[in-house]
């Protein structure tokens, strides 16, 4: 029995969970204090602040943070909200060298220390620079990715993230930079989004096609308040080779597999492994066994990608399984992470309605030093091939129909498979902790 044997079918527990967490607009409201406001959260990647003053503004209903880079190299993250009469202060993302409000000229630089009240002497002195700061915000950094959390008693980022750290640390996700970000609206729940890409359950129903030669069954589990799957049996060598199991010539089924993940999901693999799988048949005879052709896969895709600069992370074949291939982040963002890529997904209320969300898809993926792309994140509105890849938009495709059929006159609660989506059981427990609400309830 390996570290994933799931739980068998008789003993694993089933839940049904309310769906007040999706369709309640109390509970929508009731999240900014309770979850938001206190929650370690993505709020940009370190790339997107390479130098002194670059600066993103991460918006989350009601809060806009300001999260930029100090003279010492250090990142620092302020409220966007003038101490003044409370404008905020800059949008989007920039650079600046100092930050100045618009309306009546108030400064400060960017540590968040006011440097310019005009005609201060009409205070008298009565202002304190304590009273003039910026609103201090909490800011950490892991993976490449920069976290803030308003609430200043919040626990570390490093324990709040526990083993999502420990387990995805090895395959060194800091070295890694943009190469495709997209975003749009949903007419979704932000957790009916998580939950479309935080299972692998989904994948026959949604994705056929990608279950080419067999489809097995994914495992899934609590990590304290994250969660994680992976495909079951360990089969494959990660990075969508998971479509290739049970393929009777593994040369081929590789192949096959992969030039479909690289068209369908444009992520999840790189050029370098799909080049690779496509020389397969050229350089192994027919009847080579298939640990025999992922080991000579392994080593040709490690091999090519060092002549082009592009160095694998050392990873020890127990740790990649038990990292499985996908984790869900608390609250709101999903990585289906590999050893040189990643594609990730961040969903976040959209306002107080509980019917919309923001959804941002992004892939990373590691480059030899200066070959970077840096894209601009596009709005692709429209849900259709093209703008989309193909897995996505049949993803896509489930959530905002949930979003309505959950609103049913016969719909109870959402049932999670009980081996499955133990993920999004756990999520719903993480939730009820934050909201001071019920969870998920167990049933017989
Ligand atoms: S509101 Fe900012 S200076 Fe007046
Ligand atoms: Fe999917």
């Amino acid at each position: 029995m390996n570290a994933h044997t799931p739980a068998s079918a008789e003993t694993a527990p089933q839940y049904i969970i309310p769906t007040e967490a999706y369709l309640s607009a109390d509970y929508a409201q009731a999240e900014r204090d309770l979850l938001w406001r206190k929650v370690w959260q993505v709020a940009c990647r370190e790339e997107e602040l390479p130098e002194v003053g670059n600066y993103v503004t991460y918006e989350i209903l009601d809060d806009s943070i300001i999260v930029i880079r100090t003279a010492d190299g250090s990142l620092k993250a302020h409220h966007n909200a003038c101490r003044h009469r409370g404008r905020r202060l800059v949008d989007g993302c920039g650079s600046a060298k100092r930050l100045a409000c618009k309306f009546h000229g108030w400064e400060w630089d960017i540590d968040g220390n006011n440097t310019r009240v005009v005609r201060e002497a009409g205070y008298a002195g009565r202002l304190s620079a304590e009273e003039l700061r910026l609103g201090a915000v909490r800011v950490g950094t892991w993976g490449g990715w920069v976290f803030i959390n308003m609430d200043p008693d919040c626990e570390p980022l490093e324990t709040y993230l526990a083993d999502v750290k420990t387990m995805l640390d090895p395959f060194e996700l800091d070295r890694m930079r943009y190469r495709w970000r997209q975003w749009l609206h949903f007419p979704c729940n932000w957790k009916v989004a998580v939950e479309a890409f935080n299972e692998g359950y989904h994948v026959l129903g949604t994705h056929p096609q990608l279950a080419v030669f067999s489809d097995k069954p994914t495992w899934s589990k609590a990590r304290g308040i994250h969660g994680q799957f992976g495909p079951e049996g360990g089969e494959g060598v990660g990075g969508g080779t998971g479509g290739a199991a049970g393929a009777s010539d593994m040369r081929i089924g590789l192949a096959v597999s992969l030039n479909k993940v690289w068209e369908e999901v444009w992520a999840t693999t790189t050029q370098t492994m799909v080049d690779v799988a496509n020389r397969l048949v050229d350089e192994l005879p027919e009847g080579t066994a298939t640990p025999a052709v992922f080991a000579h896969f392994m080593s040709r895709v490690i091999e090519e990608d060092a002549k082009r600069g592009v160095n694998w992370p050392k990873l020890d074949p127990a740790a990649v399984a038990a990292s499985g291939a996908d984790w869900h982040i608390f609250p709101n963002t999903v990585i289906i992470h590999g050893p040189t890529f990643a594609l990730c997904y961040r969903a976040r209320p959209d306002g107080s309605d509980p019917d919309s969300c923001i959804f941002e898809v992004y892939t990373l993926e590691r480059y030899p030093e200066g070959e970077e792309p840096r894209p601009e994140n596009k709005h692709c509105p429209v849900i259709e091939e093209g703008p989309w890849p193909l897995v996505l938009t049949q993803d896509f495709s489930n959530m905002g129909e949930v979003q309505r059929g959950m609103k049913s006159l016969s719909f109870r609660g959402a049932r999670p498979h009980p081996v499955e989506e133990v993920a999004v059981v756990n999520f719903h427990r993480a939730l009820a902790q934050y909201m001071g609400r019920g969870g998920p309830v167990l049933i017989d």
